[in-house]
């Protein structure tokens, strides 16, 4: 099989989401500059550099009630989010809260999640999560469209790192205990249960 996505794709379900995984979830919370807190999941994430820190999410598309997805206008509203990464016990929260909830909705509420006041940015941190990453916005990056959907990344610098003590053991973080979720194509997830050393 080869096929060019630009063509015609030979598959009902276009399969690209399903050949490039696991993707990690990042949970974007941000808040609004009238200070509504926000929370959606965006598994198109992940870590690109490291001097300094930083992440990248992308959003695709824009919802009922505007151009951008909330997490996107708030971020270029305050200029800052934090992400925090889904567990296997919050899989049915982090869900409810890819729900297209109107801007001035709570998905912390609406998902029952606990907040937790984040050290150096306003948004608020998702008090469950093992990790939480306080960024800041470096830049967006609108990507190249054949539609109408907008598609754009946000890159951020992450300013302020927690980890729950519970996992760090002997100075390393034991990262197969904090059982992250990663997305894959369809409606399948998976969770990051065994590791394996290899030395370079
Ligand atoms: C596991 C998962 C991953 C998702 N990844 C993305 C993504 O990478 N980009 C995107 O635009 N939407 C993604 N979505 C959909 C958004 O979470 C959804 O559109 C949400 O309502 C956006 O919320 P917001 O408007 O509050 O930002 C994902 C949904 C789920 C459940």
């Amino acid at each position: 099989m080869f096929y060019e996505p630009n063509k015609k794709c030979p598959f009902k379900i276009d399969p690209f989401k399903s050949i490039v995984f696991p993707r990690p979830i990042g949970w974007i919370s941000s808040i609004s500059k009238n200070g509504i807190a926000n929370l959606a999941p965006y598994s198109y994430f992940n870590s690109v550099a490291d001097e300094p820190p930083q992440v990248m999410f992308c959003s695709n598309g824009s919802t009922a009630y505007g151009k951008y997805k909330d997490s996107l206008s708030n971020i270029l509203s305050t200029k800052e989010f934090v992400v925090n990464f889904v567990t296997s016990t919050l899989r049915n929260q982090m869900n409810i809260s890819s729900k297209d909830f109107k801007p001035d909705e709570d998905e912390f509420f609406f998902s029952n999640l606990k907040k937790k006041k984040s050290k150096l940015v306003k948004a608020p941190s998702v008090k469950d999560s093992p990790v939480n990453l306080e960024c800041k916005l470096v830049e967006t990056i609108k990507l190249k469209s054949n539609s109408k959907k907008i598609s754009i990344m946000v890159i951020g610098e992450v300013i302020g790192i927690y980890i729950n003590n519970k996992f760090i053991k002997n100075g390393r973080v034991d990262s197969v205990s904090m059982r992250y979720i990663a997305r894959m194509g369809y409606s399948e997830y998976t969770t990051v249960s065994s590791k394996f050393s290899l030395r370079r």
